[in-house]
């Protein structure tokens, strides 16, 4: 797929179907991780690929409101946690690289996960001492982000049409809102 294809088909998919994931995509998803840039080249990135069904419905109650908020994340086939040790990335002042630096990665797995026909939302209104319990995370990794990643359903459920209410999540401010030239 054409690279400014996969950024303009990316959308944040909240209902998937039940068809399995092959090992071979999310390998790939995961390799484009593996190449991203990072502060220093500390890549503190660390993925926990989640398949389990139950593992899956815990990390559903590790979100906001004991799992109303995201819980259409309990019929998702896969689970990404993206996951920093911060400690190898770095800080300038009060701006800390390790979220920085597992952002890019995870949306170089988003992209990836598009360009292979595959879903993703990225997720973060979780708690993460839950996911950290459910996952037996250490405490001196911070948990950033996760994604379900399958094959969007061909129909959109409640909560994409939720989303979509208003179009909220498809309007972008233009680039005249967010760009300036040589000064601000
Ligand atoms: C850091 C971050 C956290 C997000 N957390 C959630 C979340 O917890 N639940 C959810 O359904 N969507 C979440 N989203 C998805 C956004 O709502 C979505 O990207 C935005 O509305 C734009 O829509 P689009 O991704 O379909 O273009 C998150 C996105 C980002 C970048």
């Amino acid at each position: 797929m054409d690279f400014y294809e996969t950024i303009r088909r990316r959308r944040s998919v909240r209902k998937y179907s039940d068809q399995s994931v092959p090992e071979e995509a999310i390998t790939r998803c995961l390799e484009a991780a593996r190449l991203a840039p990072s502060w220093r080249n500390g890549q503190p990135w660390r993925f926990i690929v989640v398949r389990d069904r139950e593992t899956i419905q815990r990390l559903v109650r590790a979100n906001w409101l004991g799992g109303v908020v995201n819980l259409w994340l309990k019929d998702v086939p896969v689970v990404i946690v993206a996951c920093a040790e911060a400690r190898a990335s770095g800080d300038k002042g009060d701006q800390l690289y390790y979220l920085v630096d597992v952002a890019i990665a995870l949306e170089h797995v988003v992209l990836a996960a598009t360009a292979e026909g595959l879903g993703t939302c990225w997720i973060g209104g979780f708690s993460e001492d839950k996911v950290r319990d459910v996952l037996g995370i250490p405490d001196h990794i911070r948990v950033v982000a996760m994604t379900p990643l399958g094959y969007p359903a061909d129909r959109k459920g409640l909560y994409d049409r939720l989303a979509a209410v208003g179009k909220r999540h498809l309007r972008r401010k233009s680039l005249e809102e967010i760009v300036r030239y040589e000064k601000w």
